[in-house]
């Protein structure tokens, strides 16, 4: 027997294989809380607007609640034929309590069901990435602050270009990922609005009360003021919040591959520079020294696959005409596939920069090793200190461009004899510019280079404290 609810116009059944195609339960079953959540709030508004009456509000309340049972135990049969989410919830609610679960889609339609369920669902999700985000930074800040003095060669064209504090260079991905924390608060907004009440297409003739439901759900703004879904067309046919979630959901895992290919660089032998713990790595079957950095690499790998959502999901908004079509069930996969994405991968980046806590200590461990040593000898080899002795001389009067060009001509000295510029007797460096004195050799210690750009946003241990100690204040609450 068919169950579904539109059969008395049909003269044949779906085939096997339309049913499969057009099905979407095993995805969207994940949707089930919101799918509730959003079924009773719409029931307790028919209710109070005298469209049901209160028995039957109380028999779906009664049946709603052993459904939550049991979906979450797991006793729930969820069935392909009944197409999806919405569809076997409310034929197992009907099973239950009667014609009150046929009463429960009055006014209503899938369509402003199924953009009312995503959007609940992903409003929880961005809540959760966005303690995850805190964790992540205020795991980088502990980093940072631990290494406020350990000086790495900062890169221009992975050239050495100056010395900077490792404290620095985590704080830069402080700043990137309090940007994405800020993106997801944002489209957190957009996405905490109403569709219900939008029912097929064009709103409903039921005198539906669409602010109650908005409020019932905390679909509200800044000021408590319900947010409802202004354009019935709009409201069941537009993704775009799942679009812009995902275009941040994107930015975010860029960021992190970008920190992923620093560690994976900085892991390389040739650098030296950091270790993760093993826990993050893996060995090779056929040579025995390795230890590979593969969380890194996926991390950098799954970057593309949430690229490719965004674009999955941009491509399939281009061409709909409004307001409602089923292309809209695509948007579900990608869009499950990026939250799970970038949920893991900033739950694993935040252990494997700051460690775990031990519970027997309190205090965290197995988190990144830092390598000084070697960060400072690859300063060291690099010249990253020749802007600091162009700065000396136009101190010293020289125009900033002449300054440049006599430096040039002492590090080519430097080069020819294999030493650093601070390694340059002093006589040597008056050949080049004889306003050059002792305390020339102050600035050309990678110390004196670090202390002096002492500027706001600069890489000066001074300026580093500053910045930490205010992002500590912000992540603290
Ligand atoms: N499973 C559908 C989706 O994800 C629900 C809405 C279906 N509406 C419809 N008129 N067929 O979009």
């Amino acid at each position: 027997k068919k169950s579904e609810a539109w059969s008395a116009l049909f003269s044949e059944p779906m085939s096997d294989l339309v049913k499969r195609y057009t099905s979407s339960v095993f995805f969207d079953k994940r949707l089930w809380q919101a799918d509730i959540t959003g079924s009773l709030a719409h029931a307790e508004m028919l209710a109070a607007q005298g469209i049901i009456t209160t028995q039957d509000h109380a028999s779906i309340q009664k049946g709603m609640a052993q459904i939550w049972t049991e979906i979450e135990s797991g006793q729930f049969e969820w069935q392909l034929d009944l197409e999806d989410v919405h569809l076997n919830i409310e034929a197992r609610l009907t099973q239950l309590v009667g014609d009150a679960g046929k009463r429960l889609h009055t006014g209503r339609s899938r369509n402003d069901q199924v953009a009312t369920d995503v959007r609940l669902w992903l409003r929880g999700e961005i809540d959760l990435i966005g303690e995850l985000l805190v964790d992540l930074q205020k795991s980088l800040v502990e980093v940072a602050q631990k290494h406020v003095d350990v000086i790495l060669p900062g890169f221009t064209h992975l050239q050495v270009a100056q010395p900077i504090s490792f404290g620095h260079h985590m704080l830069a991905y402080v700043e990137m990922f309090s940007r994405d924390a800020e993106r997801f608060n944002e489209v957190r907004r957009r996405t905490n609005r109403l569709p219900l009440g939008a029912a097929a297409l064009a709103g409903t003739s039921y005198p539906l009360d669409r602010e109650r439901v908005a409020s019932t759900l905390g679909m509200v703004d800044e000021q408590g003021h319900p947010s409802v879904c202004q354009n019935s067309l709009d409201a069941v046919s537009d993704r775009d919040f799942a679009i812009e979630f995902t275009a941040a959901a994107t930015l975010c895992m860029v960021h992190i591959s970008r920190m992923s290919e620093e560690l994976i660089l900085w892991m390389s032998q040739n650098f030296a520079f950091v270790q993760i713990a093993d826990r993050f790595t893996t060995g090779s079957s056929i040579m025995p020294q390795k230890k590979n950095p593969d969380v890194p690499e996926l991390a950098r790998g799954k970057t593309g696959r949430v690229v490719g959502h965004l674009m999955g999901l941009i491509t399939l908004m281009k061409g709909q005409p409004l307001a409602y079509n089923k292309d809209n069930q695509e948007d579900k996969e990608p869009l499950f596939d990026t939250v799970d994405t970038l949920k893991d991968t900033l739950r694993i980046f935040s252990e494997m920069v700051g460690g775990q806590v031990n519970p027997a200590t309190g205090a965290k461990e197995g988190g990144i090793t830092v390598r000084p040593e070697a960060m400072e000898r690859a300063t060291l080899k690099g010249y990253a200190t020749a802007t600091d002795l162009a700065d000396y001389l136009v101190k010293k009067g020289l125009p900033f461009r002449d300054a440049h060009e006599t430096v040039a001509h002492a590090v080519k000295a430097a080069i020819a004899h294999q030493v650093d510029l601070s390694e340059l007797p002093l006589a040597v460096l008056q050949g080049f510019n004889t306003s050059i004195e002792k305390d020339v050799y102050d600035v050309l210690s990678l110390r004196g280079s670090l202390n002096a750009r002492n500027i706001l946003g600069g890489t000066a241990p001074a300026q580093v404290l500053r910045q930490i100690a205010r992002h500590q204040a912000r992540l603290a609450n």
